[in-house]
């Protein structure tokens, strides 16, 4: 099979990569990836050189680039968006862009050369949860409120859109907060990490009583896999940890494993529109798929940050190089 992977510098991309890759030896990918401050090709810099992995930097919006990788392509998998909640709160211009513009680029390219197209999304498009409302699933009804889920529902409905009007064979996935190696450290359990490996605070928003679910980079890209092959045409599933956990629960857990107080904690201004609870109902992967999260949170935490420890060079580059503006800011609301 040959794959054309978007996105596949970043976070979860570059997971899946070396997922598909260790799994699938004889498939070939194309990752088509512009390289934002968020794509890192030191994520893939061990299957660089594979001779069935190709990076092509470019930008999804590309209409003539896009067209011409989707040729004698049998599926394009589109994890590249713009991702951050708090970014997209302070300019969403590159939302509109990417998540948008991007998706309907790469949809009419997979509609004119006839390609398999799974996309990639997120919880967020639901909305937010009261403590006691049961888990998103499905059948649940969109109601975005950050610019950044508010894109990516658009995306979503453009997807679907494609299926219905034009017939092309599209999946859909909607996964809850990941964690894992290679992420960006501005989401909140790599910045997290790598703050107490500095020996700085780390900036909890609003009371920490916010609740996400969280589930390992693997069990994701495990679960696009099933769908990929099994998941039905026109289908969206929803795959999350089964792990819910509010901030302060989380950042205790943190805390513990590497042997550092609840003093290292600094509460700060909450994000505006912070939405409160996010949980997944998963059983329609379940049934269908025959997926489920396989990785206990405590084990794949506690790898997470031993990964976090032993490449230490990977992050401190991000932190100390051209973003250090970002992370000056961020540590001045620590002190
Ligand atoms: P990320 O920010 O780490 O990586 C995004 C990648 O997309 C980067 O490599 C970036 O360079 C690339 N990119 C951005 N704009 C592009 C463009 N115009 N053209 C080409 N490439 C471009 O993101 P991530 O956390 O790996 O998320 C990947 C996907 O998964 C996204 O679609 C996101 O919405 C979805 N998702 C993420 C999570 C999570 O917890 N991180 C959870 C559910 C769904
Ligand atoms: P984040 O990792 O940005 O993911 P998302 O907003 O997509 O869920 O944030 C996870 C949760 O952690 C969210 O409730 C916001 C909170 N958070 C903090 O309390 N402090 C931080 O510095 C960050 C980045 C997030």
């Amino acid at each position: 099979m040959k794959l054309l992977i978007t996105g596949g510098a970043g976070f979860i991309g570059s997971n899946f990569i070396h997922y598909w890759l260790k799994k699938y030896p004889d498939d070939n990918i194309i990752n088509l990836d512009v390289l934002t401050y968020a794509g890192n090709l030191e994520n893939l810099a061990d299957v660089a050189d594979s001779k069935n992995y190709q990076f092509v930097k470019g930008n999804i919006c590309d209409e003539k680039l896009v067209d011409g990788l989707a040729k004698n392509i049998d599926l394009i998998a589109h994890f590249a968006a713009e991702t951050h909640v708090d970014r997209s709160v302070m300019d969403s211009g590159d939302f509109i862009k990417t998540n948008v513009e991007g998706t309907r680029v790469l949809l009419d390219a997979a509609k004119k050369n006839n390609v398999r197209f799974h996309h990639i999304s997120t919880d967020e498009v639901f909305g937010s949860l009261g403590p006691n409302e049961p888990s998103f699933n499905e059948k649940t009804p969109y109601d975005p409120r950050s610019p950044y889920s508010a894109l990516k529902a658009a995306a979503d409905h453009l997807v679907r859109s494609y299926y219905h009007t034009h017939k092309l064979p599209i999946t859909i996935s909607n996964c809850t907060n990941n964690y894992g190696p290679y992420q960006f450290p501005e989401k909140l359990l790599p910045l997290f990490i790598t703050n107490l490996l500095e020996g700085k605070k780390v900036p909890i928003y609003g009371n920490g009583q916010n609740i996400r679910d969280w589930i390992h980079v693997d069990d994701h890209n495990a679960g696009v896999d099933m769908i990929i092959k099994k998941g039905r045409i026109g289908e969206t599933y929803c795959l999350g940890g089964n792990n819910e956990l509010t901030n302060i629960e989380l950042t205790k857990k943190i805390l513990e494993l590497m042997g550092k107080g609840e003093e290292m904690i600094k509460y700060v201004k909450d994000r505006p529109g912070h939405d409160l609870r996010y949980a997944m109902d998963i059983s329609k992967a379940k049934r269908e798929l025959g997926w489920e999260p396989k990785i206990k949170f405590e084990d794949g935490l506690a790898k997470t940050i031993e990964w976090y420890k032993n490449n230490k060079d990977w992050w401190k580059k991000i932190k100390s190089g051209e973003y250090n503006e970002y992370y000056k800011k961020q540590y001045e609301k620590l002190s």
